[in-house]
């Protein structure tokens, strides 16, 4: 497999996450908004989304593992990081890099509901059109986009390429 074509550059990426961080400004003022972003992928969406909020937010981080080595989704999920905090009666908001079948944040959120947070949201960079397994409510989503592997922008193919600064497909 190599890189192949750009889906999305740096300054799509940019724009788009500045419209993000507009709106969830607005929703959440006045409210204790905690977001919690899904390790590894999403490290880079949290550090550019965080920047484009204007409100004293929290942040925090969980890792979960669901591919293993494949690029295929296991449905398995295993917590290796949990939150460092209690979000009871905190709003909180997801933050994703990509939902491909939805299974990851399905038992996420199912996993966050119990705690009992004032609200709980999903934003997510990329969303592979028509590959979800489960009905997912994501309230901010960057870009809808076709169920190719993707990599870049904190996307990983077997642990390399997040470093890129744009998204790119895969190709044989
Ligand atoms: P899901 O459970 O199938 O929705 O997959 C969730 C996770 O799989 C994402 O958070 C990513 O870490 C990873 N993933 C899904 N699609 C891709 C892709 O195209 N490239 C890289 N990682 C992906
Ligand atoms: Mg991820």
């Amino acid at each position: 497999m190599r890189v192949g074509r750009v889906l999305i550059t740096e300054d799509q990426i940019a724009t788009r996450l500045a419209e993000l961080g507009t709106r969830i400004t607005d929703d959440y003022r006045g409210k204790d908004l905690l977001l919690v972003a899904v390790l590894k992928g999403a490290f880079m969406v949290m550090a550019d989304l965080v920047r484009a909020i204007r409100l004293p937010v929290d942040i925090d981080f969980m890792a979960v593992s669901s591919y293993g080595e494949a690029t295929q989704t296991s449905g398995v999920v295993r917590i290796l990081k949990d939150l460092d905090q209690e979000i009871a009666g905190r709003h909180v908001l997801i933050v994703e890099d990509i939902i491909d079948s939805g299974l990851t944040l399905e038992y996420l959120r199912r996993n966050l509901e119990v705690r009992g947070p004032g609200s709980l949201e999903i934003a997510t960079l990329l969303l592979k059109t028509g590959m979800q397994r489960v009905p997912i409510d994501v309230k901010y989503v960057g870009f809808d986009i076709p169920p190719d592997f993707v990599i870049g922008y904190g996307l990983d193919l077997v642990g390399k390429m997040r470093n890129l600064p744009y998204v790119a497909v895969m190709e044989e």
